[in-house]
């Protein structure tokens, strides 16, 4: 089967590279031309692990194309997938789709009759049918399918993801359509991974109300961390007997600094957005976005009472600036908020992060980035820990102390345990655990 994928980036390339390894003969087409050249000399747009060697052996095996060139890549498909760019619309949420229709309209002329197109793009409920309707309004015949197939995998994990997804959505009544779509993750049929045919409204909207759940859901333990730091109980324990309960599940409890990233703080703003289109309102949805607004004045506010009141003049070690780990994604990061709040405050920041750091420079002016962890805290007043890359989970301790001024240690993460922490002679502060032995924890 031969498959043009437009847009080649954290999506597109992911799936062009995983469907190729399917043994589908995949093109990858993106407007970026010096994307589209640095994947031809063989180099990696962005980190995502295992990405590179993925590409190099389908590239190999002369399954995995790059192009700008977009008529021959689209004249030759069976299926192309439209997987460009769906950002927050700037003053309203709504997601804004113009590089959607941008696409539909470029591949529309060169379409083969009876080729598939597939919205791959997060996109409103209804934006499928007006993708079918621009690519029809420019061609002579009826004849192209339009199938909504949204995307659900996690960056760091992608790979994993697509190629074992919990499930795959593929919105259409049309027969051809479904045919298609079973051929192209026909690999995935033979590991009985559920696919859920349904409507092409129902198949948008199940990527939104997917992602509005999982955000309702990290919000609702972080107001849980709050309250047990209030209490003195601990986060972590309530977090596991509720996850314990199948009907709960333990992922996305883990209390921290609240949502980022490319994907949660837009798609539930369109969602709002899109039900007050359709006269509706989505309250708690919309609680959840001013809970995690909130939440990012809330940790610079910890930090500043962890460091005795005040940061003004202070040298604070940041450990972690991407929105979370293995990414080098740094839309919407909540440290994109907290460093500079803390520089308002008077202090100095000096961070470190495995992959994200050339883009964070670009995002924050005059950011102070070191090689590696330890160098990175070397005479700070505090260290932060604001993501929890795995290199951060295993920091020998005694090297911490040394190397810190100070003996702050903001934890946003919780990835120490607060009696270790103590044990060593940190003033630790973690989320929604009490300072000091947990029972449980420690049993466990
Ligand atoms: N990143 C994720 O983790 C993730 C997960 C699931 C779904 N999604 C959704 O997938 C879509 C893509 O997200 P992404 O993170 O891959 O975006 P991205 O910004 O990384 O990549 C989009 C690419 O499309 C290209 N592009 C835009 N218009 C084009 C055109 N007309 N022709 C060719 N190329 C064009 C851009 O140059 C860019 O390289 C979004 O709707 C997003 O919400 C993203």
């Amino acid at each position: 089967m031969r498959v043009t994928v437009v847009g080649t980036g954290y999506v597109g390339l992911v799936s062009g590279a995983c469907f190729s390894d399917f043994g589908h003969v995949v093109t990858c087409i993106d407007k970026d031309a010096s994307k589209i050249a640095r994947l031809q000399r063989g180099q990696m747009p962005i980190f995502e692990s295992g990405l590179e060697e993925l590409v190099q052996r389908n590239v190999e095996a002369r399954r995995l194309f790059f192009t700008n060139e977009i008529g021959p890549a689209v004249r030759s498909a069976d299926v192309v997938l439209i997987a460009v760019g769906t950002p927050s619309r700037r003053g309203d949420g709504f997601a804004d789709v113009t590089f959607v229709m941008e696409a539909a309209r470029e591949i529309a002329v060169d379409l083969q009759d009876r080729t598939v197109v597939v919205t791959k793009s997060t996109v409103p409920v209804g934006t499928s049918d007006q993708v079918e309707e621009a690519i029809h309004d420019l061609r002579r015949t009826r004849d192209i399918v339009v199938v909504s197939n949204p995307e659900f995998l996690r960056e760091g994990a992608a790979i994993e993801d697509f190629k074992r997804p919990d499930r795959v959505v593929v919105g259409t009544d049309d027969e051809h359509g479904r045919r298609v779509m079973r051929e192209l993750y026909r690999p995935l049929f033979i590991n009985e991974t559920p696919i859920l045919f349904t409507g092409r409204r129902t198949a948008e909207l199940i990527k939104y109300a997917s992602n509005a759940f999982l955000a309702t859901k990290i919000t609702f333990i972080n107001e849980i961390a709050d309250l047990c730091e209030k209490a003195g109980a601990n986060v972590q324990d309530v977090a596991r007997g509720m996850g314990l309960d199948r009907r709960i599940g333990p992922k996305f409890l883990h209390a921290g600094p609240g949502f980022g990233g490319s994907c949660l703080p837009k798609d539930t703003a369109a969602l709002v957005a899109t039900a007050g289109k359709h006269g509706t309102r989505m309250k708690i949805v919309e609680a959840a976005i001013e809970v995690n607004e909130a939440r990012r004045a809330a940790v610079v506010d910890k930090i500043v009472a962890a460091c005795g009141g005040s940061v003004d003049g202070k040298l604070l070690a940041v450990l972690g600036l991407t929105f979370k780990p293995n990414t080098d994604d740094m839309r919407e990061a909540p440290s994109l908020a907290v460093l500079p709040a803390l520089g308002m405050k008077g202090a100095r920041v000096r961070a470190y992060d495995p992959a994200g750091m050339e883009e964070a420079r670009a995002l924050v002016p005059g950011l102070a980035t070191a090689v590696d962890p330890y160098s990175c805290m070397q005479d700070a007043d505090a260290l932060i820990i604001l993501t929890e890359w795995e290199e951060f989970r295993a920091l020998d301790l005694d090297r911490v102390k040394a190397g810190l001024r100070g003996s702050v240690v903001v934890d946003l993460r919780n990835i120490y345990r607060p009696a270790d922490m103590a044990a060593k002679g940190f003033h630790y502060v973690s989320v929604g655990r009490p300072q000091g032995r947990s029972p449980t924890l420690d049993a466990s």
